[in-house]
């Protein structure tokens, strides 16, 4: 590969500018964004801004690399429809948590009531936990936690589940684990010494915690005719998309970076919740370290570039990586790769830059990112797509008019 370009020679007139989304959203945002938290999390007032230069009502936008479901949710949220994938399942749990959730507070505690009660009823399989979990929480805690996600999944109640995950870990009395980290799960021991503070290390109930939880994600409702929302969700790698060719009127995607960040070792304890129990398998199978990023990426710039309308836009916010004082320009080298032939032929429109705050930042010490850079991508008009689509895990679909989600394959 050439050498990438400077960003600067590349820079066009903006019509998105980083003040759109200066500041910090948390309470101006609907509250559904807040269920779970996720390594990489993308800003909502950015993707907001992104949605509404790009698309129009109507539009179908799609994000291959959903993580927690940012785009998704903002899509509907501005009355576009819906395409969100991710190879992990704590991504597609979180994503399809949001995309599900009832329509009105009361449904939603419905909901929490009946995992409830049929935890009540039914209690934890007795599964085998293996000591590193059982660390986390006291034993009480834990048989009534596996009770109610094992409620979620006889009851196909997604959006408890996806409330479950999120009040797992934290040092607040509001979740279920001893003091642990919020984002990613480390026990706090040293901070929290047990001898010091025992209240922290009690039993605790899940019933109380878990209707709180439902109550903070209505705090701000979606405003939209919720339960009329057209969403389709899978849990695919995206070298192998499940969605037909020239299918979508937008992609609004924020791709792995060059080998940055342990999607998978960063929600092992939640990955360990939803049944996978080596997270280790998963973080291979993910798109990110130096040896398989590029043919990687390649191939899902090809499979981005299938499913798009010609002359469609694809946006991506991509971060540059410091590590061990070396850094990669993601944003470049994912530049150059989609104007190859192999990738299908997209036009590169602009790459604007936006400098991450501190406290925004995931990684502070020696694998960091400092500037998150949004690459403006269109599908050449005349272009031809060069491959198909292959197989999928599992893929969900909810119209307009049904009455909930209908699994549509699973290879
Ligand atoms: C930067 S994160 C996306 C964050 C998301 N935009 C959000 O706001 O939460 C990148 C995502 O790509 C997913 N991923 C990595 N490689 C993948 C692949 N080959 N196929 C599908 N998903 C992949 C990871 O699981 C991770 O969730």
């Amino acid at each position: 590969m050439s050498k990438p370009r400077s960003v600067r020679e590349l820079r066009l007139p903006l019509d998105l500018s980083p003040a759109l989304w200066e500041g910090s959203f948390n309470g101006r945002e609907c509250s559904l964004h807040q269920l779970a938290p996720y390594v990489g999390k993308l800003k909502t007032g950015m993707v907001k801004a992104i949605i509404a230069a790009y698309t129009v009502p109507g539009d179908l936008v799609a994000d291959p690399f959903c993580g927690s479901g940012v785009v998704p949710l903002e899509a509907l949220l501005m009355g576009r429809r819906a395409a969100a994938n991710d190879l992990s399942a704590y991504a597609f749990a979180v994503t399809r948590g949001k995309l599900a959730a009832p329509a009105t507070l009361d449904a939603a505690l419905g909901q929490a009531r009946a995992a409830l009660d049929f935890a009540a009823a039914h209690g934890p399989i007795g599964q085998e936990v293996p000591e590193w979990v059982r660390a986390f929480f006291h034993p009480r805690t834990l048989d009534e936690t596996l009770a109610v996600l094992r409620a979620c999944d006889k009851l196909d109640l997604p959006f408890i589940r996806a409330c479950m995950l999120g009040i797992l870990h934290h040092v607040r009395p509001g979740f279920l684990s001893y003091p642990a980290s919020h984002l990613t799960p480390y026990l706090r021991l040293q901070k929290y010494p047990p001898a010091e503070y025992p209240e922290m290390y009690a039993y605790r109930s899940v019933a109380p915690r878990l209707l709180a939880k439902v109550e903070r994600a209505y705090r701000r409702p979606p405003e939209r005719a919720w339960a009329a929302c057209d969403w389709h969700l899978a849990c695919a790698n995206s070298m192998a998309l499940p969605w037909e060719d020239e299918w979508v009127d937008a992609i609004v995607s924020s791709p792995p970076y060059f080998g940055a960040l342990d999607y998978a070792r960063d929600n092992r304890l939640r990955l360990w919740f939803l049944g996978v129990p080596d997270w280790r398998q998963l973080d291979r199978a993910l798109t990110a370290n130096d040896r398989v990023y590029l043919p990687q990426m390649r191939a899902c710039l090809a499979e981005m570039h299938r499913i798009l309308k010609p002359g469609a836009p694809c946006i991506l916010v991509l971060g540059d990586v410091t590590r061990n004082g070396h850094t990669r320009n993601t944003a470049e080298i994912v530049a150059e790769l989609a104007e190859e032939s192999e990738s299908g032929g997209f036009d590169l429109e602009q790459i604007i830059e936006d400098t991450i705050p501190d406290d925004r930042r995931s990684r502070r010490a020696t694998r960091t990112t400092i500037v998150e850079k949004i690459v403006v991508l269109r599908r050449r008009p005349t272009s031809k797509s060069t491959l198909r689509y292959a197989s999928t895990d599992h893929a969900l679909t909810r119209r307009p008019c049904q009455d909930w989600e209908s699994v549509s394959s699973a290879v």
